[in-house]
């Protein structure tokens, strides 16, 4: 197994292919099912969410390291096989794809079993029927179990012997269609009930921020794709696009590369935009790294209708007589700027102190925000602090870096990165909207791709895993993306770690020594260890979305019921204190209160 993780896409479901395909070069992903050495050719079963292929792995016809790769696999190992179909001389009439096989040219082991099964998966090994206590602790595997068994069925013929229990794989599909039904609901708050257990005396449930590790155990119990309209809870401070409770487009997929999922998801935008604005928007959209975005434009969610790109001038600053720039550049900062084209169109007024563009950049946190008119012969006008402290050809290197011309304004930040980019940002998308830079009906959808894995929290001084994608307690290795549009991001995914053993070591570097982890998320790093494929997903924020189609400038513009800035119900009073009688049902005592909303459990 290569040391490294890789998220490879198959050209075919293992049960998907046809005679029809017989000669074609060929990739499968899937889980070893029963490998067998017949006199040095090695025949094994991939099996994933479609069916069962035979592989037959030659050593005259391949390199021996594939040879050797093929001998040492064992069931359940998850694998990636690159091979040409051709017809069986031997079919086998019990599973769909008997009449074929698939000549290994390659095998590429991409994760193994690293502690024994709680029961066998693969057919090969009926043994007594698991207890149901068994199966419902290790509801991932008895999902991937009841897989096998629900195409094999399909095929005629089943382990019916073995399976006195439900068929979840048959009854799953059935709720969803069940579902389907009663289509398109309209999401209420169900923040109704504390989510303590009244069976379970002084038990807490937590409501899921999203459903992200579900959804993954989803992937290792061979599942393949899963997607949901999920309501998901997080309490952080309100914005215009934040809401505590708020519903997630949610999705995750095995076996697919990042490029492959973000084209998915382009499809499914496309469409909406398609369908409900009429609006045909241009795929694949745009990608841009995460470092570009921060640099060029101090966010991870630009609004790219408009320029007004920033600049870096901490080079040319570095050296001058300036103190705010040339300090800040040698305690490590940015001096950045924006060049605002025919920069008489913004008055003084408004960027100087307490001008509404300079309160911009103080609220973001900077100590201010400087300016620089280009006059009609070129030259600077600026305060006397900053026309003096710039040398000619520093004032020369300003006007080339910036492209700024007769006429044109600098606004400028000096200080740590995090703040000028913040700050910038801020006075960014005002001058986007002031100056009637946005074409109406004009949208620009971007991926912003390879996201920090982890960020330095100063203030607890230790690393956390990234603010971007997939961030919140277990990462994704790569940024899978964020389209953003209007500045506001409406989705975030990442491809995912799948082993234990990477995971481990990401929680040691986040600080979560391995008994915490364990306790934390053993459920999901155990599973791990059976096989787990590569895989990778992605959520939009539905609400998000529907602002951006309907040009609403709040998330509580698309919500029926939403919470106030102070994430309270307006109509209900929620949240409010509770009854003592349900209290006392509880098991809970309320030891201080600060007044209504106040209340500590
Ligand atoms: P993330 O945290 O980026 O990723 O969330 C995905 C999308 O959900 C929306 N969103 C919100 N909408 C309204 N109010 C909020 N408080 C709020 N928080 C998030 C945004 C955001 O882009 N589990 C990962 C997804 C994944 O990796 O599969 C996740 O939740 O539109």
């Amino acid at each position: 197994m290569s040391s490294q993780l890789t998220w490879p896409s198959r050209s075919h479901g293992c049960g998907a292919v046809t005679v029809n395909d017989i000669g074609s070069r060929i990739t499968v992903c899937g889980w070893v099912d029963r490998n067998r050495d017949m006199g040095g050719v090695q025949f094994f079963d991939v099996r994933d969410h479609s069916g069962l292929l035979q592989v037959m792995c030659e050593p005259q016809s391949v390199p021996p390291e594939v040879s050797r790769t093929a001998s040492r696999l064992r069931n359940e190992y998850v694998v990636c096989v690159r091979g040409v179909l051709r017809a069986r001389k031997d079919p086998n009439p019990r599973i769909p794809t008997g009449q074929l096989e698939l000549l290994a040219e390659s095998v590429d082991i991409l994760n193994v079993v690293t502690r024994p099964l709680p029961f066998p998966i693969s057919e090969a090994e009926e043994q007594e029927p698991p207890r149901e206590d068994t199966r419902l602790k290790n509801r991932v595997l008895d999902l991937r179990w009841e897989g096998g068994e629900s195409w094999l069925r399909a095929g005629g013929e089943g382990r019916g012997v073995l399976l006195p229990l439900p068929p979840l794989t048959l009854n799953l599909p059935l709720s969803v269609r069940t579902a389907a039904v009663y289509n398109n609901p309209l999401p209420l708050p169900p923040l109704h009930f504390p989510p303590l257990s009244r069976v379970q005396p002084g038990e807490w449930y937590a409501l899921p921020q999203s459903p992200q590790l579900f959804k993954q155990m989803l992937m290792v119990a061979g599942m393949d794709r899963y997607y949901q309209i999920a309501r998901c809870f997080r309490d952080e401070d309100l914005r215009a696009d934040r809401q505590p409770e708020f519903t997630q487009l949610d999705l995750e997929v095995a076996f697919m590369d990042d490029v492959a999922l973000q084209g998915l998801m382009e499809q499914l935008v496309a469409q909406i935009f398609k369908q409900l604005l009429g609006v045909a928007l241009t795929t694949p959209f745009r990608r841009m790294s995460y470092a570009e975005a921060m640099d060029k434009y101090g966010s991870d969610k630009p609004d790219l209708r408009y320029g007004l790109e920033f600049v870096n001038l901490s080079e040319v600053v570095r050296e001058c007589g300036f103190k705010v720039f040339s300090g800040a550049v040698a305690d490590g900062g940015v001096v950045k700027a924006i060049r605002v084209p025919d920069g008489k169109r913004i008055s003084n007024t408004r960027i100087k102190p307490r001008g509404d563009i300079a309160n911009e950049a103080v609220a973001a946190g900077s100590a201010g925000l400087a300016s620089i008119r280009v006059s009609a012969d070129g030259s600077l006008d600026a305060a006397k602090a900053i026309k003096e402290g710039l040398s000619g050809q520093q004032a020369e290197q300003l006007l080339r870096e910036t492209g700024a011309g007769p006429g044109d304004l600098l606004l400028l930040a000096a200080g740590p990165t995090d703040v000028v980019n913040r700050a910038l940002d801020r006075v960014r998308q005002l001058l986007g909207k002031e100056l009637g830079l946005i074409k109406p009906g004009d949208h620009s959808l971007l991926w912003v791709v390879d996201f920090p894995m982890f960020e330095y929290n100063p203030e607890e001084k230790r690393y956390q895993v990234g603010g971007g994608p997939g961030g919140g307690g277990v990462p994704g290795v790569r940024g899978g993306g964020v389209p953003g549009v209007r500045g506001g991001g409406i989705g975030g995914g990442s491809l995912r770690i799948y082993r234990r053993d990477i995971q481990q070591k990401v929680f040691e570097l986040i600080g979560l020594n391995p008994a915490e982890a364990q306790s934390k998320f053993g459920y999901l790093l155990d599973c791990f260890e059976y096989g787990a494929p590569p895989h990778g997903g992605l959520a939009f924020g539905l609400d998000r979305l529907a602002m951006l189609l309907a040009g609403a400038p709040s998330i509580r513009d698309v919500i029926a019921f939403p919470k106030t800035a102070q994430a309270q119900c307006a109509l209900t009073g929620a949240p409010a204190p509770v009854a003592d009688k349900q209290l006392h049902e509880l098991h809970v005592a309320v030891v201080s209160s600060g007044g209504p909303g106040q209340q500590q459990q």
